[in-house]
């Protein structure tokens, strides 16, 4: 799949990996409906794409909103007559132990962003991306395949992103039309840690915390994302090492929760 003049559809691309996704479409001559709650951040992340060679309009809303994700869709199709390409990217975090948390509101907003926020969309676009024969693509997380303290609420929505892509991936055999999931390990330079929920569900804030030796450039993530989507591959693991993690769950799960734990507690 060449992205040029397709119309390309990107949640969460205020900030982060969104905004440099978005970006890298434009390069190569996609023309992009962006979306996101932040209208100021979303305009300054258009221009940007306009002066990289594409296409941008704007869409201020919120995935967890039906109704929204409905309009955005309208407005794809209105600017650009259909939708090639969804990249539901748009999420939340938390960095709080479970028996610390003073309320379950965080879960059910993470589940409401991570995973409603998802198929939210999906549902809201898939009429018109069946039309064309395009790409549905998730940016999930390794997370959603392996445990990880003190990220209970983003593991279990993560995983019920996955659940949901894979199962959706059988049913749409036999459309055109491909799934592709994403599922990055840590990446540097976004505001996913600053706007995590913290043990009273009010944001981490900046902090000090370490990022891990693996932790991935947006740029490169975000260009293992496109290459994925041309090749319209099932799944896309950023860096590809840590497909192994997954496999360490099933034949010894304690050494993975020993790693785990280890890296969790190096970055404070
Ligand atoms: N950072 C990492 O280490 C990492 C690792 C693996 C996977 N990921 C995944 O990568 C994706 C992008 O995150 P990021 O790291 O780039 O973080 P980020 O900089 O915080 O970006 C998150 C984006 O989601 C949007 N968003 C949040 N809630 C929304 C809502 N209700 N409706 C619409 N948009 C909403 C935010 O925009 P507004 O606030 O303007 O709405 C922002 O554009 C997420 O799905 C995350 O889980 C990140």
């Amino acid at each position: 799949m060449s992205f040029e003049n397709k119309s390309v559809v990107v949640t969460g691309a205020s900030s982060g990996l969104g905004a440099v996704l978005a970006e890298s479409f434009a390069a190569r001559g996609a023309s992009l409906t962006l979306f996101a709650r932040r209208q100021p951040d979303l305009e300054a992340v258009a221009e940007r794409c306009r002066a990289a060679g594409g296409k941008a309009i704007v869409f201020a809303g919120s995935v967890s909103e039906l109704d929204d994700c409905r309009k955005l869709a309208g407005a794809a199709e209105a600017e650009y007559g259909g939708i090639d390409v969804l990249v539901a990217n748009a999420g939340v975090s938390m960095w709080a132990r479970f028996d610390e948390t003073e309320d379950t509101q965080l879960f059910r907003d993470l589940i409401d962003v991570n995973y409603m926020g998802a198929v939210n969309c999906v549902h809201a676009c898939l009429p018109a991306i069946k039309a064309r024969k395009g790409v549905i693509t998730a940016v999930g997380s390794i997370q959603g395949k392996i445990p990880v303290p003190l990220h209970t609420g983003y593991v279990a929505s993560k995983h019920a992103l996955q659940g949901f892509l894979d199962t959706l991936r059988g049913e749409l055999d036999g459309t055109g039309v491909d799934v592709v999931t994403a599922l990055p390990h840590w990446l540097r330079g976004t505001r996913l840690r600053s706007n995590a929920f913290a043990k009273d569900g009010e944001r981490v804030g900046e902090g000090r915390r370490g990022h891990s030796k693996e932790s991935v450039s947006l740029e490169a993530c975000s260009e293992a994302i496109l290459r994925a989507i041309e090749r319209r591959d099932r799944e896309v693991v950023i860096p590809w090492k840590l497909r192994l993690l997954p496999w360490l769950k099933l034949i010894a799960p304690r050494m993975l929760d020993r790693i785990v734990s280890g890296e969790m507690k190096r970055q404070g």
